[in-house]
């Protein structure tokens, strides 16, 4: 196939690009060469390449920041991909497009299927929520795929966060009352090879496997453990740190039918970390 990928910098995009070049023709571009919010870039590009598939890598990621920057995170996140929808319909190229666990409010007490009803409360989960909404009205060739709490090499992400605040040697605080399943970007990049490959589109959950999920006060334990470090860490609630944006309290998602359409089973979120750790 033919794979074009757009937001070529970013986190995930560095750990998927090597994996299609090992299996496609694959033409990458970050925002320097290709910004999605520039029509007439993105169509002439697409109108070129004339890929089968493009992979949306690209996004607006800052959470907090998107809450004084309404417009920015719309920008990107709806608009720009309401542009990648378009060229996909016009130039016939299935979208591959990531979205999050941020377009639900939390309320759930199971983890979240992809055909619940979103509700975000932040800007950041409206802005993704915005960008499903237009591959969904547009396109019947897509594959949405909903993920949670990346980590990867090539991304500032909560791993390196605690590394880096252990070597303080100051007590951890972390909060406790927000359950996720974290997902290493290496772990979702060979399950969108293998779903790409399925022919099956629709709206996919893809985490690493928790289970019911756990809190990040667990997961920056385990990394501690993980890591052999001795850091003295407590557990907090979100209300000590003041953040502009809202996280949902639960934003486990159900993998299921991921996992039935593409045959990639979610890997135990510890086994993940470990290997994620040694490759550091
Ligand atoms: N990270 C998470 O925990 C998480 C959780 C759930 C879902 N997701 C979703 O997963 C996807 C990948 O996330 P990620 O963590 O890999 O993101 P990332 O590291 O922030 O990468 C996004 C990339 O997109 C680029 N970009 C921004 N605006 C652009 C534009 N207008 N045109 C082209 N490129 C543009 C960014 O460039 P600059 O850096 O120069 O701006 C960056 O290289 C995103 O859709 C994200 O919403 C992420």
């Amino acid at each position: 196939m033919k794979v074009l990928v757009t937001g070529s910098k970013g986190m995930l995009a560095k750990d998927l690009i090597p994996l299609i070049k090992a299996e496609h023709e694959t033409f990458f571009f970050d925002i320097n060469e290709v910004d999605i919010t520039n029509k007439e870039q993105l169509f002439d590009l697409v109108s070129n390449v004339r890929p089968d598939i493009i992979i949306n890598c690209a996004a607006y990621t800052l959470v907090d920041d998107a809450e004084a920057n309404r417009e920015a995170a719309f920008h990107v996140n709806a608009y720009g991909v309401q542009q990648l929808a378009l060229a996909c319909e016009e130039f016939k190229s299935v979208l591959c497009h990531f979205s999050t666990d941020y377009v639900f409010d939390g309320k759930s007490t199971r983890p979240y299927l992809p055909d619940d009803e979103p509700n975000p409360i932040s800007v950041y989960g409206e802005s993704k929520r915005a960008g499903e909404v237009f591959v969904q009205s547009i396109l019947n060739r897509y594959y949405l795929i909903r993920t949670s709490s990346l980590y990867g090499k090539h991304g500032d992400n909560f791993v390196y966060t605690i590394l880096r605040l252990a070597k303080n040697k100051e007590p951890l605080r972390v909060v406790q009352d927000q359950r996720m399943s974290p997902t290493w970007t290496v772990n979702l990049a060979q399950g969108v090879m293998q779903l790409i490959s399925s022919g099956k589109f629709g709206v996919y959950h893809f985490t690493d496997r928790t289970g019911a999920g756990i809190s990040w006060f667990e997961f920056a334990k385990e990394i501690l453990k993980t890591k052999g470090l001795s850091n003295q860490i407590e557990p907090a609630v979100s209300e000590e740190f003041s953040r502009p944006a809202k996280r949902p309290a639960y934003s486990v998602l159900d993998t299921t039918s991921f996992t039935l359409s593409s045959g990639y089973e979610p890997m135990p979120w510890k086994e993940s970390l470990r290997r994620f750790l040694d490759t550091i």
